[in-house]
């Protein structure tokens, strides 16, 4: 018997009420089942919500820094279990142990971050413009938020999410991506241990087109905060459109790295090699392009040839490995339906191309590191995003043309620039349209306590983390208090 996993709704552990139940497999050995999780249904979606409805007149009123405390102990508990839950994590999406190592840590850092916040969450009083009056703002929870996350962080972008809106006041319904549900249980398991109050956090498994389309469409629910893939990002925008519900994307990347001829070469192709094959080329915020300058264009494409040729593949528990599988079948095809548009398209094949199915690696999803080179800017490899260990490298002349490349797509989440120039590193941070700019750093590493999300189609103009994610959680209410005991008039009382 597998172990069977349940829906977390109103406090308790439940079944799906259809019964029916997916599986859940481990990505480097399809033979390892982890367990089988409800496939649940818009039954299950509106019992959830309305356990998060009904907790929220409650938790609103719980003190701002009693809230953050809860999320403190969370914090303190994820710490306790990190090396558990990374291998946890790393049977179950196929990343390195390092890697879900540091997913974990991006949780703690959130809990530590958030909890603070509960002794901030500032707001504003500015004079009024008419005597014995007072003027503020302050910011109020929103309500019953669902929160849609996916599989490549499923420990760090569920805390991202999660910890800000319950310490704003908000109650949640989580749905996980169907690859990593085990994850958000032990997350979820956690915050039970931590003593959130019944209600205010939900857990509901199951398909996006069913699950997440019936949060969606929820009348009680009034914000949705997505991060997946832009197609799907446009159709919640529509959706929620309807219901005028507040919708937070954090879509797609098509991220770039320029290498201009004074870079330090040796550094820059560290960053590209953990940029475009970390996490298997799965991060939003992967490398996919490396834009060299043409002086140094060969000798970088030689190193970085040399270098991806040692990597080792294999399964993430193993400390030896560098880079696990991907996450299952259906992403393996699109990356294999890449090369070949990029090969149709006329870039060359350096390295890499095909499935990777040595020895113990041939039940799992393994792709060997990939990198085209002769590619041109419009190609479909490297304008559409691939989610993959496939590098495309393109050649250009000079400062002016690595900006325009590296900006000509539909995407601005990260960027990076290598580059010994301080007046170059400068025009970049300025020129560049991304959300996120390296210099001299990979597109990778982004810090919880700065903004993150990026400009196009990346999103919808929300950053999650940083103190700009609460912006995303909260509404502002503004408060006037008139102490004068008669009736004053703005705009006309004062008038000239
Ligand atoms: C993502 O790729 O979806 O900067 C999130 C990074 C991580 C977060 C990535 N801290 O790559």
């Amino acid at each position: 018997m597998s172990d069977l996993f349940k829906n977390y709704i109103d406090g308790k552990w439940v079944a799906g009420v259809s019964a029916k139940t997916f599986e859940n497999r481990n990505p480097a050995n399809r033979n390892d089942l982890i367990g089988l999780f409800p496939a649940s249904d818009v039954t299950d979606v509106d019992a959830a919500v309305q356990a998060a409805k009904r907790a929220f007149p409650s938790w609103r009123l719980v003190p701002a820094p009693k809230r953050g405390e809860l999320i403190y102990r969370v914090g303190e508990l994820l710490r306790k279990n990190k090396e558990d839950i990374a291998r946890s994590m790393t049977r179950e999406m196929g990343k390195i142990l390092k890697e879900t190592r540091g997913d974990v840590q991006e949780g703690i850092d959130t809990a530590f971050y958030v909890a603070g916040e509960g002794r901030r969450l500032f707001g504003e009083t500015t004079p009024a413009e008419l005597p014995n009056k007072f003027a503020m703002c302050v910011r109020v929870p929103i309500g019953v938020c669902a929160l849609i996350t996916p599989w490549n962080f499923p420990m760090a972008i569920p805390t991202w999410k999660m910890f800000p809106a319950l310490l704003c006041g908000n109650t949640v319904v989580l749905k996980p991506a169907e690859d990593t549900p085990h994850t958000a249980v032990r997350l979820v398991e956690i915050l039970q241990e931590a003593g959130v109050p019944t209600g205010v956090v939900n857990l509901v498994h199951g398909r996006g087109e069913e699950v997440g389309a019936a949060l969606v469409r929820h009348r009680d629910v009034q914000l949705v905060s997505f991060t997946g893939s832009a197609a799907v990002g446009r159709e919640i925008a529509s959706a929620s459109g309807q219901d005028l519900k507040r919708v937070s994307l954090e879509l797609g990347g098509k991220n770039g790295q320029i290498v201009m001829e004074d870079a330090d070469l040796e550094l820059a192709v560290e960053g590209a090699l953990w940029g475009a094959f970390g996490t298997t080329g799965q991060r939003c915020t992967a490398t996919s392009r490396l834009i060299v300058h043409h002086e140094v264009a060969k000798q970088v494409t030689d190193m970085l040839v040399a270098r991806a040729e040692k990597i080792k593949i294999g399964d993430g528990l193993d400390e030896e490995v560098e880079m696990g599988p991907l996450i299952n079948q259906a992403a393996r095809e699109k990356v294999l339906k890449y090369i070949d548009i990029g090969k149709q398209e006329g870039a060359r094949l350096l390295m890499g191309g095909s499935v990777y199915a040595a020895g113990s690696c041939a039940n799992g999803y393994f792709f060997q590191p990939t990198i085209f080179d002769q590619v041109t800017p419009s190609m479909r490899i490297a304008q559409e995003e691939i989610f993959g260990p496939m590098l495309a490298i393109i050649k250009i002349k000079n400062f002016e043309e690595a900006i325009d490349v590296l900006n000509g797509t539909a995407y601005g989440l990260s960027s990076s620039i290598y580059t010994r120039d301080v007046g170059r590193a400068f025009r970049a941070m300025r020129d560049i349209e991304a959300g996120i700019t390296y210099v001299n750093g990979p597109t990778i590493g982004a810090e919880v306590h700065l903004p993150f999300g990026g400009v196009k189609d990346t999103g919808n103009g929300h950053r999650e983390a940083g103190t700009t994610v609460y912006d995303i959680f909260t509404e502002w209410k503004s408060i006037y208090v008139d102490y004068s005991g008669k009736l004053q008039k703005a705009q006309i009382d004062n008038a000239e």
